[in-house]
């Protein structure tokens, strides 16, 4: 297979060479790399520890109590199912564990900032469920006035607290005197802000919820993943919860579970612990605050969205990553374009946080992101519909052979080769 080990030598050499600025990517360490490589994948192992439907599960159900142990341990809460496959299905078991098909759920709409498995039409929680969505106010914020309405018009069975493009800190609180006012479930799906909030620089929903899932794979730096944590809050109300939990993912979801991944986890969840990782986070905080002051926009968190124009958000992506930064093109609070060609981009500060930059570090790559963005300001995306795939197409070309962004992306080389690729380098 030279093809995929070829393959993977050049992404190495992408992320090596490249300014990684997509706020739900990071870098693992080594040590999670090889558990995440080990012959763990090898086993089989449907069940929960003690409880397997296949023999020889003495050293899984191990691997997987320490993983359930080391994350409850690092959020506080009382009880773990680690064997989600990613965060989409920890989403939809939820949905599936605490409501009936045909319920209704209520979460925040994908332009929002919410991700899709919050009930978004296109996503099953929305075609399952009856999905009541709220949105942002002009501000770009959540208003609670505006949740607690739909919630008494509409008595969601779980009402969802969770971001993937919103840059302001979340109040919990105000979502669960909500939640209480209807007999809602509160769910906090943490997935970008896991590790903000492990480090105390996110308040932490525990007190709050009910559940929480989370990704493993962004500011948690673990494998891909995910995890769901039931808190004492959530089994003082409901007692069966954990069980509930437990059966809507296996048998109700999903089969075996991926035990590499398991202890890739646990070793991420041990990491995590750390007073190093406080540090990371505290950095990755202080790191967006620079780069969102030094491109004229807001964040309380470790990501942000810059408005670049209506429907210019994919031009922004395309010639970004000509010059070697790669960002994600991104829908903005009251969208005028659509989710495939949106007038925003997003930006995050985990996985160049990562790497060891710094403060001073973020004024270069801003400058850099502003002298792309001077670069093509006379470009805009057709009118017609039809014309814009092949537009799009001999952009993409142009911007490949533009000899401003070929220089950005040299001097990008050549600063990032200041500074080690975790996992490869260190
Ligand atoms: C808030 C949130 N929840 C869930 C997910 C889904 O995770 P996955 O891509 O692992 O299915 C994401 C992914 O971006 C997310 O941002």
């Amino acid at each position: 297979m030279s093809k995929i080990f070829n393959l993977i030598e050049q992404e190495k050499e992408r992320q090596k060479n490249g300014l990684e600025l997509i706020p739900s990517e990071n870098y693992v360490s080594c040590d999670v790399l090889q558990a995440l490589g080990s012959i763990l994948t090898d086993k089989y192992s449907e069940g929960y520890p003690g409880r397997r439907y296949y023999g020889g599960n003495q050293i899984i159900d191990e691997i997987e109590k320490e993983a359930k142990e080391l994350v409850n341990k690092l959020f506080g809460t009382v009880y773990a199912n680690v064997q989600p496959y990613s965060g989409s299905p920890a989403n939809l078991a939820v949905d599936l564990g605490l409501a009936e098909p045909g319920s209704v759920i209520m979460g925040m709409n994908l332009v929002s900032g919410g991700h899709l498995t919050h009930g978004a039409p296109v996503s099953f929680t929305g075609k399952l469920f009856k999905a009541v969505q709220y949105g942002v106010d002009q501000n770009g914020r959540i208003d609670l006035d505006e949740v607690e309405k739909l919630a008494q018009e509409n008595s969601p069975k779980i009402i969802w607290v969770g971001l993937t493009a919103y840059p302001y800190k979340l109040d919990f609180k105000g979502f669960r005197e909500i939640a209480d006012s209807i007999g809602a479930y509160l769910a906090a799906d943490i997935s970008h802000i896991a590790g903000l909030v492990v480090a105390g620089v996110h308040e932490s929903p525990v007190p709050y919820v009910d559940v929480i899932t989370t990704t493993t794979h962004k500011t948690l730096r673990g494998p891909r993943g995910a995890v769901i944590l039931v808190t004492q809050k959530g089994l003082d109300r409901d007692p069966d919860l954990s069980k509930k939990i437990d059966s809507a993912i296996f048998p109700g979801l999903q089969g075996g579970p991926h035990n590499h991944t398991t202890a890739a986890m646990a070793v991420a969840f041990n990491e995590a612990l750390s007073s190093e990782f406080k540090s990371y986070i505290e950095q990755v905080v202080k790191n967006a605050q620079v780069l969102a002051a030094e491109l004229g926009i807001e964040t309380e968190n470790h990501l942000m969205l810059k408005n670049v124009g209506v429907g210019r958000g994919y031009l922004v992506e395309i010639a970004l990553e000509a010059a070697g930064i790669t960002v994600n093109k991104n829908t903005i609070p009251n969208e005028q374009s659509s989710p495939f060609y949106p007038s925003g981009i997003r930006l995050g500060t985990p996985a160049i946080t990562s790497r060891g930059m710094k403060e001073d570090d973020m004024k270069k790559i801003a400058a850099w992101i502003k002298q792309v963005l001077e670069e093509i300001k006379d470009y805009d995306l057709p009118k017609e519909q039809n014309q814009r795939a092949n537009f799009i197409k001999e952009f993409r070309a142009k911007m490949a052979e533009n000899e401003n962004l070929k220089k950005i992306k040299e001097e990008v080389k050549e600063f990032t080769g200041k500074y080690p690729l975790p996992g490869v380098d260190e």
